[in-house]
């Protein structure tokens, strides 16, 4: 079996670097599965499409290349909330399913991020974190990271988005975002990068151990 290991959790929760850290450690590709919608969310505004009709997104979402991602606009705060608003369609999730199912069939292991890893795309995962921290932080951080990048953004706009995020990603009972039952919490609220990334690095040795991979 491969040795997949699914990272889930809210926006700007610290999953994408610590996701990250993890693949580099153990040699995995890593899939930010994040910016299949985001793609999708830029594609739709691109052709001056809805974001709410879903046969439009959902056209995107099939016709996407993965080179798509590699594009700077994926990454800006618009694209966050595009990414969100077509992520709601049954149907784009769809379209993405089988790309990020093969992913996770990859070998020896593969490292995944997003919100529905766990859940969804690879429920047999050995490995399940679901990373989150409190909104005030998340904001904090996503606040730095796109003023880092040069985007003029307030604080208080930012936290409104993480809230109005966490809501439509999380919200419904059919949301995507939810912890597995077997997922392990890991709240990065009072942690450092280096400290969630060692107890992230703890997780997942634990559950090489149990699998004995
Ligand atoms: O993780 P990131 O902020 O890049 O994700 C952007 C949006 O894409 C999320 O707010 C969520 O709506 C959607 N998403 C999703 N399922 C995933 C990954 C992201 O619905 N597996």
């Amino acid at each position: 079996m491969a040795f997949v290991i699914a990272v889930d959790g809210p926006a700007a929760s610290g999953k994408g670097t610590i996701a990250g850290r993890l693949a580099a450690l153990y040699g995995y590709p890593l899939l930010d599965t994040g910016l299949l919608y985001r793609a999708v969310g830029v594609g739709v505004l691109a052709s001056a499409g809805d974001l709410d009709d879903p046969i439009a997104a959902q056209a995107v979402a099939r016709a996407l290349d993965l080179s798509d991602l590699d594009r700077a606009e994926v990454r800006t705060r618009a694209a966050g909330e595009a990414a969100s608003r077509v992520a709601v369609h049954p149907g784009v999730r769809a379209a993405l399913f089988d790309l990020q199912r093969d992913f996770t069939k990859r070998q020896p292991g593969s490292v995944v991020d997003g919100r529905d890893i766990g859940t969804v795309i690879a429920p047999h995962a050995p490995a399940k974190l679901y990373v989150t921290a409190r909104p005030e932080v998340r904001a904090e951080r996503r606040w730095k990271q796109l003023v880092g990048q040069g985007e003029a953004v307030d604080f208080e706009d930012i936290l409104a988005d993480i809230h109005k995020r966490d809501a439509r990603d999380g919200g419904r009972k059919d949301a995507p975002m939810t912890q597995a039952p077997d997922a392990v919490l890991l709240d990065t609220s009072e942690m450092t990068i280096e400290q969630a990334f060692d107890a992230a690095r703890r997780i997942v040795e634990d559950a090489r151990a149990r699998h004995r991979l």
